[in-house]
């Protein structure tokens, strides 16, 4: 792999709140060139989807947010954006000889243990996407978590290896770059049959929370726009999207 080939700028930050947060600030104050990237060394307020907080230990976890502007997508096909980033990280797992899945909506798993999360920030103009921070945290050298985390595993707990965090951030610099070009270029089906292959779970029967409810239902897919698509006992076909449903 030949790290020269990301020309993305680097902003790096010894401590923040969130890197998305800094991201988010920044493009309002000025127009980055697309692919800036914000790392920090510490991130202190991280923050994941369904206002969850992500921790993460300083120096040891890879923090950081990726500025682009998609203006090629529709916000009907916003989901594109979490498929190739996903896709990105499974693809840069794999190089390290870690098979990952990719467990709807925007988790990364090793087996059934979490090592990244993703959080899309997106602004809307004229039904386009004008702007994407693509926020990432992936548990790199961490050998102890937060006990109240369920399932966290990291890297180095797979591998037994210590991994240089700027090495690792260029190599998964380099996974994103390329899925951006393939989405670009490829044709959104083929992107979504790859995103299927990869998908967490799917035809097997899993635990979800619907609200203060628990049911059980088949993984069948992921519709365009996102939503999951589950058949339930009785054969019924349901699809939900992140904020009504959830795996328990
Ligand atoms: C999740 O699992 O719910 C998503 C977690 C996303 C965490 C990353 S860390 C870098 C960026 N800055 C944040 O505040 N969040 C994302």
């Amino acid at each position: 792999m030949d790290i020269a080939t990301n020309n993305n700028q680097i902003i790096k930050l010894e401590s923040i709140d969130s890197t998305n947060n800094y991201a988010n600030k920044l493009i309002k104050e000025q127009r980055v060139k697309s692919g800036t990237v914000i790392w920090a060394n510490e991130q202190y307020k991280g923050r994941g989807i369904r206002n969850n907080q992500w921790d993460s230990e300083t120096g040891k976890s890879l923090t950081f947010s990726i500025i682009l502007y998609p203006d090629f997508i529709n916000i009907d096909d916003h989901f594109l954006i979490s498929k190739f980033v996903s896709l990105a990280l499974t693809d840069f797992l794999e190089k390290e000889n870690v098979e990952a899945t990719i467990k709807w909506p925007n988790d990364i798993y090793v087996g059934d243990k979490k090592i990244a999360g993703i959080l899309i920030e997106n602004t809307i103009m004229k039904s386009k996407i004008a702007t994407s921070v693509i926020g990432i945290g992936i548990n790199i050298n961490q050998q102890k978590f937060n006990e109240n985390l369920p399932n966290p595993v990291s890297l180095t707990q797979i591998t037994g290896k210590a991994y240089d965090i700027e090495e690792i951030l260029h190599k998964i610099l380099y996974h994103i770059n390329y899925w951006y070009n393939e989405i670009k270029s490829a044709t959104w089906d083929d992107i979504f049959t790859w995103y299927l292959e990869k998908l967490y779970n799917l035809n097997y029967k899993s635990k979800f929370k619907v609200g203060d409810k628990y049911m059980y239902g088949k993984v069948i897919g992921v519709t365009k726009i996102g939503h999951l698509i589950l058949e339930i006992d009785d054969g019924k076909i349901m699809t939900f999207s992140y904020k009504e449903i959830e795996y328990a």
